[in-house]
């Protein structure tokens, strides 16, 4: 495990989030990742979790509550100027070009600043050997663990400091999915710190320093992973329906 330090890099502080208006999906959300950490956010269908990351990364309009990045407030930010705050996310779905090479895929993280292409596509290749390996390959043609590293490749380009990931194991084989959460420990050991929300609870748990339950847009519990893995309450509500090895 990485040295890691509680004290914030991001936080959201009492959220409250919404797409339609005079419905609240989050409900007064309140969470941090500190330096370093790979934070876990887990909870039922529903829960508010992939809107938790969109309103974090200035997709979602937040009605009150605050985004802290360190010192600084955030929240009425949009996705853009976080990134170059040092903001990456890699959302749930749809998230590679498919008619697009794994090269292409990596340009297009780093399309504003096209001069650091270089180096920082040797630096995602040092983490993924994958990413040169199969440049010249079309997205649409790898395999599923295959494109999660791709779209984490690509949200890694701008060298961010905090990664939003919103169910990197979806529709995963179990083995597919334990490469993939190998990967996002790869990256949080290089030093980026991460906000990770899972439907796999226990291999999500497992990895994470700290975690959060999100339930109907409220926290529910938190703690370590290993603190909410062996909580009877969370196993009873929340493990047992949504752990899925
Ligand atoms: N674009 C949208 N417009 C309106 N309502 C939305 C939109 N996206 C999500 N919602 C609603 O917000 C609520 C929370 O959705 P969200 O996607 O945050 O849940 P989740 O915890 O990520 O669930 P899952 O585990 O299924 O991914 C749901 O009731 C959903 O229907
Ligand atoms: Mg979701």
């Amino acid at each position: 495990m990485t040295d890691t330090d509680t004290t914030p890099v991001l936080a959201a502080v009492d959220l409250v989030a919404g797409y339609i208006p005079e419905v609240d999906i989050l409900r007064g959300c309140t969470g941090h990742v500190g330096k370093g950490e790979l934070v876990g956010v887990i909870g039922p269908n529903g829960a508010g979790k992939s809107t938790l990351i969109k309103a974090m990364f200035g997709l979602v309009p937040v009605r009150s509550g605050r985004v802290m990045l360190g010192e600084k407030d955030i929240t009425a930010l949009p996705a853009h100027a976080l990134v170059s705050e040092g903001l990456g996310y890699v959302p749930q779905n749809d998230n590679v070009f498919p008619s697009l090479t794994v090269e292409e895929n990596l340009e297009m993280g780093i399309y504003l600043r096209p001069k650091e292409f270089r180096t920082r596509y040797a630096a995602v290749s040092d983490l993924f050997p994958l990413v040169s390996d199969r440049r010249s390959q079309k997205c649409g043609s790898l395999s599923g663990g295959e494109r999660q590293v791709v779209a984490m490749g690509r949200a890694l380009m701008t060298d961010p400091t905090v990664l939003f990931l919103d169910e990197p194991s979806a529709g995963l084989s179990p083995m597919m999915q334990d490469t993939v959460f190998e990967s996002v420990r790869t990256i949080n050991q290089s030093g980026v710190s991460i906000l990770m929300v899972e439907q796999n609870a226990s291999k999500c748990l497992e990895i994470a320093h700290r975690g959060y339950v999100l339930d109907q847009g409220r926290n529910a519990y938190e703690g370590t992973g290993e603190e909410l893995l062996n909580d009877p309450k969370v196993i009873e509500l929340y493990l047992g329906t949504l752990a899925k090895i």
